[in-house]
């Protein structure tokens, strides 16, 4: 059976229970895995999604035991449970016991090579013991600097040899390279060693309801996509803005700044999603050429495209924050910029012409993330008698985050004898409607890997697609300092040369929020 092929029968025949598999977690101390991978587990494991022989297993280098990790990771999980609403808002101790029945704890350095002798002999154990099937799946929640050493390791140790029908699975955290070359030189290293079908490159972006919605939206539905084009979208806007600051992640944000930790992941996810032809299927490669080619037909951005900004100290709701310069491990004349907008262009028969606009951004107003489709305006003669200065404008809006949702704004006759408009909408909420919050996309992302699914990860090709669109911004601003950070107050709306952007083609920035 061709790679192909095979993935196309893993995602045609839906699995409700992940097969049985041993999930090695490299970082297992790490804050990753107790904010984002362990919960989600969890709540697989409440939903049934795994399997009764499914095993954890920690790897980091403190000493510890099973025990003493478990234990540490229920506690940090109680805590993120207690605003939860009633009934979910203490840790199931079943769902507890089962999940972490068989967890193993290994001690080691994840840059020595008897580590992974030594993880190779417990796996071969835990695989007796429990009928794994040789399953496996390595989760990198650490440092991307360890991710090419953590492979190359795993491989030299037979650790990623798929034999038969058992797999061999990486899971590999964003950043994937910190610009074009380096993406692709991890790429290289890793690919001499794995399969592609057998790397699953995280961005939980695409595990999150709303954003996986978009494919709904557009392709099970026949209203929309005839007008989903140059002859009717005049513009798209992209925001993904952020109250929050670096928190404690100084260190990483200053040699990772908005531009790497946002846009050539989460946010080109967004406009691939938008932007995408119809797949020809949802198998994982079908779905990935799409939008590999959305990457492949945009213009590396221009230097007058792109503008950077950095945040002062200011209010967000009642709280005086300090400026990005004043936080831990962030230098006091630091350059990173950590609010980006760009304008991007896509040439190709159903985009050329419409702007695509991005920004995103710390310290904002609100948190805030939506795509926003504005449509070309409707002939005014019509209306000219009617005391309208101008008709409201079409917009449909895919609000990613918080509400999830669609809403489509548009003008109506306000009620009266005169022919009066005003701007409506309609609205679809995820939360009214469905009765239940949208996943923050781990628990997806990580069931799809369990299940060979890798429609939501990234393929190689994309990543590189994606950093090459943006590598100009980057080269631009390592050979020029920044003027005048900060240049905007936390709390407002962005730097001034955000709305320059847009002014300059005669458009304005939604409001945010
Ligand atoms: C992460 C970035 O990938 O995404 C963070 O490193 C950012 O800086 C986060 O805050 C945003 O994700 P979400 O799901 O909270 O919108």
């Amino acid at each position: 059976m061709s790679d192909q092929s095979k993935e196309s029968a893993k995602s045609s025949a839906p699995r409700k229970v992940a097969p049985p598999a041993a999930m090695v977690i490299f970082g297992a101390n790490g804050d990753l895995t107790k904010r984002l991978v362990v919960p989600a587990l969890y709540n697989l494991c409440r939903a049934g999604k795994l399997a009764d022989n499914f095993v954890l297993v920690g790897v980091d280098r403190n000493d510890s035991d099973a025990k003493a990790w478990t234990q540490g990771l229920k506690e940090f999980l109680a805590t993120t449970l207690q605003n939860a609403p009633a009934g979910n808002n203490q840790v199931d101790e079943q769902v507890w016991a089962r999940l972490t029945a068989n967890a193993t704890f290994v001690v080691g350095d994840i840059t020595k090579a008897d580590t992974y002798k030594h993880l190779g002999d417990v796996l071969s154990e835990l695989d007796k013991q429990h009928q794994l099937g040789g399953n496996t799946l390595f989760y990198l929640a650490v440092g991307d600097r360890f991710f090419g050493p953590i492979i190359d390791e795993l491989a030299a140790a037979g650790l990623t040899k798929e034999e038969g029908e058992h797999w061999r699975r990486v899971i590999v955290e964003k950043p994937f390279g910190h610009d074009l070359d380096s993406a692709k030189a991890l790429n290289e290293r890793i690919l001499k060693v794995l399969h592609e079908t057998q790397v699953f490159r995280m961005d939980h972006f695409l595990g999150k309801e709303t954003v996986q919605n978009i494919m709904a939206f557009r392709f099970a539905n026949g209203m929309f996509e005839h007008m989903w084009n140059r002859d009717r979208i005049d513009h798209v806007q992209v925001t993904a803005a952020e109250t929050v600051g670096v928190e404690k992640r100084g260190s990483f944000y200053e040699v990772t700044g908005a531009l790497r930790d946002m846009v050539p992941n989460h946010v080109f996810q967004l406009i691939a999603m938008v932007a995408m032809e119809p797949p020809v299927s949802f198998a994982a490669d079908d779905v990935r050429n799409k939008k590999a080619d959305v990457f492949s037909a945009m213009h590396p951005v221009k230097a007058e495209n792109v503008c950077r900004g950095q945040y002062g100290a200011g209010r967000i709701g009642d709280a005086e924050v300090p400026g990005y310069r004043e936080e831990p491990n962030v230098a006091p004349d630091s350059d990173t910029e950590t609010y980006v907008a760009m304008k991007l262009e896509i040439d190709n028969w159903r985009w050329a012409g419409v702007p695509f606009y991005v920004r995103t951004g710390k310290r904002l107003s609100k948190r805030w993330t939506e795509i926003a489709l504005r449509f070309k305006a409707a002939p005014y003669a019509l209306f000219k008698d009617a005391p309208v200065e101008e008709l409201g404008a079409n917009w449909l809006i895919i609000q990613i985050q918080p509400d999830e949702g669609i809403r489509l704004h548009f003008s109506a006759k306000q009620p009266g004898t005169r022919m009066e408009l005003d701007s409506v909408s309609m609205d679809f909420k995820y939360a009214d409607w469905f009765q239940q919050a949208p996943a923050n996309g781990y628990e997806t992302l990580i069931f799809d890997c369990l299940i060979g699914d890798a429609t939501l990860f990234q393929r190689a090709d994309q990543v590189e697609g994606a950093w090459r669109v943006v590598q100009p911004a980057l080269d631009l601003w390592s050979s020029r300092k920044s003027i005048g950070f900060p240049d905007y107050a936390a709390g407002s709306d962005g730097p001034s040369c955000s709305d320059a952007l847009l002014q300059r083609d005669g458009r304005a920035w939604r409001k945010i929020g």
